[in-house]
Formats: C-alpha cells, sequence, structure tokens
C-alpha cells in the first residue's frame, strides 16, 4: 500500500510558526490558522447543510462545487479575522483523505498550489487523525497514552493513541458508523439531515424506558461494534408503534440510550484491558451531550479523565487540520509538488 505519509527529512526548517489548516472533506468547509506560541489565532467554517438538506444527504458533485466557491472567501476572512496577510503562514496543511474524493481534490489543490506560490512546506494531511487530535486544541489538552473514542459520520473505532502517529486499534464498527446510524435512523422518525442532532432534539421530549433496544455486541469480550441492527430495530418498532410525535419521540430516547450504553460499555473495557486511565471522545458524535454526559459520570465513578473538543471542533473543521499540520510539518514532514488525496486510508497504517 501507498504510505500516507513521507519520512520525515531535513527538507524544511522544523521551526514552523503559523500553519494554515484546510478542510473540504465532505459538506464542511473550514480554514484557520494555528500558531505554535499563540495557539489556534483565527479559524471560519461555512456548512453545507442547507444545500443538502433537500437530498436528504450529501450530494458529493454539489459538495465539490460549493467547496470551490467557499474556500477562498473563507481564507480571506480568517487572514482578516487574525490581522494578518499569506507572508505570515509558514506552511500549509490541508485534508488529503479520507472522504468524497472530489471534495477533497477541492482543498488539496487550492492547498498545494497555494503552498508552491508562496513557496512554503505543505502536507496532506489525514482526516480521522485530525479528529482524533482535536482536544489537543483545548485548554487542558489529554497527555499520550490515552484511549480515543472517535465517533464520526463515517468511523467508529476505540483506539490506543501513543504518539502522534502510534494508533492501536482496539475495535471498529463492524457495519454502520454510528453517525451513520444515527443519520439513517433520523430518516426513519422523518427527521432532517444531519441526523444525530436532530434525534438529540427529540429525544429530550421522549419518556425513559417506554421501549428496550439491544444494547449490540456488549456480551462479546472484544471492543468491537455493530449498529445496523438497532437502525432495523427502529424501523420495526416504529412500523408496530401508533407513529405519533409522543411515539417517534420515545423512540429516538431508547435509540439514543441504547447507542451510548453501547458506546460507554465498550470505551470502559477499552480502558480496563489497556491499564490506561485517561479517555478521549472525538468526532461528531462526540457533541452528543447525553454521551458526554454519561461519560462524565463514568470518570467519576471510575476515576479516569474525560477530554473532549468542544461541539464546533467535534465536526469538521479546519482547527484540527491546522494543527496536525503543525505538528507533523514540524517533524520534517513535506510533500512533493504533487496533489494527493486519498478516499480511503486506515488510521492504523499511517506511518
Ligand atoms: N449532537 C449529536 N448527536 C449525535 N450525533 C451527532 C451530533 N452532532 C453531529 N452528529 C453526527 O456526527 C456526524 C458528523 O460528524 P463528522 O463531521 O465528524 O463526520 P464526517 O466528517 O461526515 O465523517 P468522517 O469524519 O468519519 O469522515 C453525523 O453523522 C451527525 O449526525
Ligand atoms: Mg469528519
Amino acid at each position: 500500500m501507498q504510505s500516507f505519509y513521507s519520512k520525515p527529512t531535513d527538507f524544511h526548517p522544523k521551526n514552523l510558526h503559523c500553519v494554515l489548516g484546510i478542510e473540504t472533506s465532505c459538506d464542511e468547509t473550514g480554514i484557520a490558522l494555528y500558531h505554535g506560541q499563540k495557539g489556534l489565532i483565527a479559524h471560519s467554517l461555512y456548512s453545507q447543510i442547507d444545500l443538502h438538506n433537500q437530498y436528504g444527504g450529501v450530494v458529493p458533485e454539489l459538495a465539490s462545487r460549493d467547496h470551490i466557491l467557499k474556500v477562498l472567501p473563507l481564507l480571506q476572512e480568517t487572514l482578516a479575522n487574525a490581522q494578518l496577510t499569506l507572508s505570515a503562514i509558514d506552511g500549509i496543511a490541508y485534508c488529503a483523505g479520507p472522504g468524497l474524493a472530489g471534495a477533497l481534490l477541492v482543498g488539496a489543490t487550492f492547498g498545494r498550489s497555494l503552498g508552491w506560490a508562496l513557496g512554503i512546506p505543505t502536507l496532506g494531511v489525514h482526516h480521522m487523525e485530525a479528529h482524533l487530535l482535536a482536544p489537543m486544541l483545548e485548554e487542558h489538552p489529554p497527555e499520550f497514552p490515552f484511549i480515543a473514542l472517535l465517533v464520526s459520520g463515517g468511523h467508529t473505532l476505540l483506539a490506543q493513541v501513543n504518539d502522534i502517529g502510534d494508533y492501536q486499534i482496539l475495535g471498529r464498527s463492524l457495519d454502520d458508523a454510528v453517525g451513520e446510524a444515527f443519520d439513517k435512523t433520523a430518516k426513519l422518525l422523518g427527521l432532517n439531515y444531519p441526523g444525530g442532532p436532530a434525534i438529540a432534539a427529540l429525544a429530550e421530549q421522549g419518556q425513559a424506558k417506554q421501549y428496550t433496544f439491544p444494547r449490540p455486541m456488549v456480551n462479546r469480550p472484544d471492543c468491537d461494534f455493530s449498529f445496523s441492527g438497532l437502525k432495523t430495530f427502529v424501523s420495526t418498532t416504529l412500523k408496530n408503534s401508533d407513529q405519533t410525535p409522543q411515539t417517534k419521540a420515545n423512540i429516538a430516547h431508547e435509540f439514543q440510550a441504547a447507542v451510548t450504553d453501547t458506546l460507554v460499555i465498550k470505551a470502559m473495557r477499552a480502558l480496563k484491558q489497556t491499564g490506561l486511565n485517561r479517555l478521549v471522545i472525538a468526532g461528531g458524535v462526540a457533541a452528543n451531550t447525553w454521551l458526554r454526559k454519561e461519560l462524565a459520570d463514568m470518570a467519576t465513578k471510575h476515576g479516569f479523565t474525560l477530554y473532549y473538543p468542544r461541539p464546533s471542533f467535534c465536526t469538521d473543521n479546519g482547527a484540527m487540520i491546522a494543527y496536525l499540520g503543525y505538528r507533523r510539518l514540524n517533524l520534517g514532514q513535506s510533500d512533493n509538488l504533487g496533489i494527493k488525496t486519498m478516499a480511503r486510508y486506515p488510521l492504523d497504517q499511517l506511518d
């Protein structure tokens, strides 16, 4: 397999201060500037949710076209907010994958070309690695090693994170990602895209314990997940119900509880099996308030520390790309003049 990152070299100096991050892997255009001493100095985000909502999910071609329209104005906005010009940027990181092929190409072409024009080192970085390290942008970042529960629209992983690039996968979803399960279940309940926040809002109106959904695969000794059966369970329950708004809210409540319990049980298992006492949650589903509360209760009860990014850095954003780019560029990693994108690439094969 072609490697995602090139080997560190002495090709460029390893004291870059200000790195531009560009995220265009799916339906959000994100631009950010990360500075070694000052931290995150500016970031801008444009979400295409309204564009895709009418189709019930992301339309890849529309996503690519919209990134083209937004990426330059967002860069100008970010620089203006930071009161900086292009000359302040020492390095550029763009999201090179995984993601939608066309959408990735927009950010990659833009980032690589700008890097060439400015004569500065440029690096394509891994989207899931960026999600994983997003808590590093917060005031109290975790120290290595830690367990990461990565729960997003396309991925569900439990990993032991030893250092940048040193990731051991402990468990993953065998079918639907947890965000995907939220989105598909929301569709069944007649809710808008993206389904996660919509289900969370509906669940607040629901009553607890009106239904009992399975907690999939919790009796197996491993850290793997399966969520597609839960979606079928919702479908069957809904068909056999009166389908009133209150019933739908009760179903949303139990669905969220079943997903949360499953994630909590498996995350606790990963902590126990490895003996680690730091847990990071990241990815779009980590914005879920119920999941955060349940994990926080567990942390208090079992004496581990919980870390997560602010909700806006759980979903896709440029800040996490800029941070990861800053770290890897300063390890001496940068790309040649080729424009690199990889629609799929496993996290544990990076270095
Ligand atoms: N409050 C929430 N509760 C549950 N799920 C949520 C919440 N907010 C967002 N999500 C879910 O998070 C997902 C989006 O997260 P993210 O942007 O990390 O995924 P992605 O970029 O589409 O996928 P990936 O990162 O795996 O390529 C969607 O599936 C969405 O429904
Ligand atoms: Mg993402």
